[in-house]
C-alpha cells in the first residue's frame, strides 16, 4: 500500500501524533509512507497568475515544488492530509500547498486516478475547531475525486501532546484502531457514490458547453469523459 501524508506542519506534536497512530497500524512489509511537511515542501504562496487553469500547471511559477506533491498524491492509494486547528482552521502553510492543487478540483482537471483512491483528514484542537478542519480537507479529497474519505479529530485539551492525558490517548488509540481497519477494508475497493458521480455529471454537462478553460477542456476530452467514458468504470 503507498501512502503519501501531507503535514500542515514541520513539528511532531498532537495532530502527528493522532496521524502517526492510524499510519502505525497501517503499516507492514507492503507500505511505502511519502510524507511532505509544510512550509518546508511548499514554501511559496499562489500568486494569483491562474497560469495552471488556463495554461497547465507546469507554468505555475513553483510549477517545481508543487510537481512531486502532485506526482506523489497519484501514486497514492491513500491520501492523509493533517493539520492542527489554528483559529478554527487548517494552517496557513497547509493551504498554501492547497491552492497551489486547484487545478485538480473535479471543475478543472482531476486526475483519473484520484476515483479509485481512499482518504484520511485528521486534525488537533485544544478546545474545539478540529471538527471544521478535518471538514475543510475533506473538502479537498471530496473535489479531487477521491471517493472513499475518512475525518479523524479530536479536541485534546492540551497545548502539546506531551500534556494529553492517558484516558483521553487511550480513546484515541481505540478510535485509531477503528479507523485503520476501515481504511485497509476499502484500499484497491473504493468507487465513487452518489455525490461524487452527481458532481462529475455536472461537471461533464458544463465541459460540453465550453464554461472553462481550453487547457480544462482538452484533459476532459483526452480521457474521453466528453464522450461517455467515467473515470472509475474507464480507468485511465
Ligand atoms: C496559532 C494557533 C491557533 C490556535 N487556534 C485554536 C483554535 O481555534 N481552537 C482550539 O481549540 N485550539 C487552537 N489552538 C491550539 C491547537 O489547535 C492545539 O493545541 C492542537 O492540538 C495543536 O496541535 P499540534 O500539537 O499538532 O500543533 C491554536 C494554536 C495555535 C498555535
Amino acid at each position: 500500500m503507498k501512502i503519501t501524508v501531507l503535514h500542515g506542519q514541520m513539528h511532531q506534536g498532537s495532530t502527528y501524533h493522532l496521524t502517526k497512530m492510524v499510519l502505525d497500524r497501517l503499516s507492514g512489509p507492503d507500505t511505502a509512507i511519502r510524507e511532505f511537511f509544510m512550509p518546508k515542501d511548499m514554501p511559496a504562496p499562489c500568486v494569483g497568475c491562474n497560469r495552471c487553469f488556463l495554461e497547465g500547471e507546469e507554468n505555475c511559477p513553483q510549477a517545481d515544488a508543487v510537481r512531486p506533491v502532485a506526482e506523489a498524491l497519484e501514486e497514492a492509494d491513500l491520501i492523509v492530509l493533517e493539520s492542527p486547528c489554528y483559529v478554527f482552521g487548517m494552517t496557513g502553510q497547509l493551504k498554501i500547498l492547497l491552492d497551489h492543487l486547484g487545478y485538480r478540483w473535479m471543475p478543472h482537471r482531476p486526475h483519473p486516478k484520484m476515483f479509485r483512491k481512499v482518504g484520511l483528514a485528521v486534525s488537533t484542537a485544544a478546545g474545539g475547531g478540529a471538527d471544521k478542519v478535518v471538514k475543510a480537507l475533506a473538502r479537498h479529497l471530496f473535489f479531487w475525486g477521491v471517493p472513499a474519505i475518512h475525518r479523524f479529530s479530536a479536541n485534546v485539551q492540551a497545548a502539546k501532546w506531551d500534556e494529553v492525558k492517558g484516558e483521553k490517548r487511550k480513546k484515541l488509540e481505540k478510535r485509531a484502531v477503528c479507523t485503520a481497519a476501515a481504511i485497509r477494508r476499502q484500499i484497491g475497493r473504493a468507487r465513487p457514490g452518489v455525490k461524487t458521480c452527481f458532481l462529475f455529471y455536472i461537471m461533464r454537462s458544463m465541459h460540453k458547453k465550453g464554461v472553462f478553460s481550453p487547457t480544462d477542456h482538452a484533459h476532459w476530452e483526452r480521457n474521453g469523459w466528453l464522450d461517455g467514458k467515467t473515470p472509475w468504470k474507464d480507468p485511465a
